[in-house]
């Protein structure tokens, strides 16, 4: 987990602070290499520093809380600060304590921190590692970390993790991220009824929604609301929507509305040169790509012209009657 804060506030501000669970690569006896992608906070804070001609302070941390862990992997908005949201999750202010050799706060309960600094424009070449796309990246230049403390716990444990095609274990985290993201996407697009993404799509490279749709065009409205609204969304490729009355997390129903609610030739959006992680190498260049949005819902008003089905459904009556008769024989389902 690495801790930084952007140049020109104070240690004290930990609203300020970001948290991200970022690959670290070893180096030399005091040399690290940090990973974070263009896109996540620790390059955003690094690039205050730097504009400045200073170096960052930085403390990585292995083994904190779960709702200290669990903020600083999820993908929270910018303005969020991932301390006062793990408070948030655990129904307390995070413990925090000054590190030795640089003016940041660290957890207090932390199993091991690592201090030092990020010095401009310093970067080595990384990798290549596996990750949760299930291939190894490419070798990049990244950040170098220059250490100059250690410390831990009295026989302190070493917290890792096992990454790869998923299922693995941050896709376990994703699936979290979706019941937690829920909530924050309905109070901005009140029409989604849910949202999944699934694990087996690298937990963020396609997802489906269910609406409740009243107007033409609605689909195509909640797509792209959707991929503006965080900057993880940008990386969901694909986006298949469909109504309320289909499970979004169950493929049998989505093949279902895809098989008959859609029309290829007018139901799919592609968006071009939209942004990419660099990880996607089926993108044409790094860091671009194309989106696909698949509407599949029911196609109401100027959407057709022509009568739409029925969904068929069972007379209540008659289902109460089968019912019934199944109780009688000791059937009952
Ligand atoms: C096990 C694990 C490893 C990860 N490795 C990286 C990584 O090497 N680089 C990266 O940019 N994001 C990585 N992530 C994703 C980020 O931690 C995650 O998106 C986080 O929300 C980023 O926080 P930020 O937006 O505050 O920077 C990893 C996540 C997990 C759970």
């Amino acid at each position: 987990m690495v801790v930084t804060r952007p140049h020109g506030s104070e240690p004290a501000q930990a609203a300020r602070y970001n948290l991200g669970v970022y690959r670290a690569q070893v180096i030399g006896r005091d040399r690290l290499i940090l990973r974070w992608l263009a896109h996540r906070g620790g390059a955003a804070h690094v690039r205050t520093w730097a504009q400045a001609g200073r170096s960052m302070p930085v403390a990585v941390v292995l083994g904190a809380d779960p709702a200290t862990l669990l903020a600083a992997a999820l993908p929270l908005p910018e303005t969020v600060s991932e301390l006062t949201f793990s408070g948030v999750l655990r129904g307390a202010r995070t413990e925090l304590v000054p590190a030795k050799t640089v003016r940041l706060l660290v957890p207090a309960q932390a199993e091991m921190v690592i201090e030092g600094w990020v010095h401009p424009g310093e970067t080595a070449p990384e990798g290549p590692f596996g990750d949760h796309t299930g291939y190894y990246n490419a070798v990049e230049p990244f950040p170098v970390m220059r250490v100059t403390a250690l410390t831990h716990r009295r026989d302190p444990l070493y917290l890792s993790t096992v990454t790869g095609r998923p299922p693995d274990e941050p896709s376990v985290i994703g699936e979290v991220f979706n019941d937690l993201a829920l909530p924050v996407i309905r109070a901005q697009i009140p029409e989604v009824r849910d949202l999944w993404l699934p694990p087996a799509a690298c937990s963020y490279r396609m997802a489906v929604i269910s609406i409740d749709k009243r107007y033409p065009g609605q689909a195509r409205r909640v797509m792209m609301a959707l991929w503006g609204m965080l900057p993880q969304f940008s990386y969901t490729k694909m986006l298949v929507v469909v109504d309320a009355d289909i499970d979004a997390r169950n493929w049998d129903d989505v093949a279902w509305a895809l098989s008959t609610r859609m029309d290829p030739a007018r139901d799919v959006t592609i968006l071009d040169r939209t942004p990419m992680d660099y990880l996607d190498f089926a993108s044409p260049v790094e860091g671009l790509a194309g989106k696909i949005g698949i509407d599949a819902t029911t196609k109401i008003g100027t959407e057709t012209a022509r009568d739409w089905g029925q969904v068929m459904a069972l007379d209540p009556v008659h289902e109460a009657r089968a019912a019934e008769l199944l109780a009688r024989r000791g059937l009952a389902r």
